[in-house]
């Protein structure tokens, strides 16, 4: 059975949903998905012999990734590139489809220009808007972004953006990288 480790960042809990999609898909196609956050896998360990494919995920924070993001690819990149190995991107702003393509999103070709790691699969997801749970610094700072990209400014708004079809479709996309 193929086997899919998927390590993520996640702040609000969103990218961690989305692995848990990926997982759901992967055991639905015959193969085992599992999920291990970033933290846990520097305390803990990672038995990357356990793998075939390795999956890093994470969130856009104000136009780049948390730093924990770039510390875990400086501690990990020779394991990472032992196996076929993914990156995927989750941001607000992908929810328009020119925004939605890895050449179109700024900030993967971001995380290209600033990982020493670089995956041999990429992927954008779209991401939430949850003004609810943040901050007012952060709710002003994401509603100047939306006002900007003519997204959702309403602070109360909760909106999802995230196409779950294609994030299932993405958990096949990965089985097949085990080859
Ligand atoms: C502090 C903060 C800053 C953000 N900055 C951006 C941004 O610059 N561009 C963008 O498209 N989305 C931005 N977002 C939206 C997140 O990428 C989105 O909400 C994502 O789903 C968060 O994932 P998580 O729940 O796994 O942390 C920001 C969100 C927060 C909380």
């Amino acid at each position: 059975m193929k086997s899919v480790l998927l390590l993520y960042m996640s702040q609000g809990g969103h990218t961690a949903r989305i692995c848990r999609r990926i997982c759901e898909s992967i055991a639905a196609s015959g193969g085992r998905g599992e999920m291990m956050d970033i933290t846990e896998a520097t305390r803990e360990g990672v038995s990357w012999d356990d793998y075939d494919v390795l999956v890093l995920g994470a969130p856009v924070f104000y136009g780049t990734y948390d730093k924990s993001v770039f510390e875990f690819i400086t501690a990990y990149r020779d394991k990472l590139e032992t196996k076929p190995n993914a990156f995927f991107n989750v941001s607000v702003v992908a929810r328009t489809p020119e925004k939605s393509t890895v050449e179109g999103n700024r900030y993967m070709q971001k995380f290209l220009e600033l990982s020493p790691w670089k995956p041999g699969d990429l992927k954008v997801f779209a991401g939430k808007v949850d003004y609810p749970s943040w901050g007012w610094l952060d709710t002003l700072a994401i509603q100047m972004i939306m006002k900007y990209t003519k997204g959702p400014t309403d602070r109360t708004a909760v909106i999802d953006f995230t196409d779950w079809d294609d994030v299932s479709a993405y958990g096949r996309h990965l089985l097949t990288l085990a080859g």
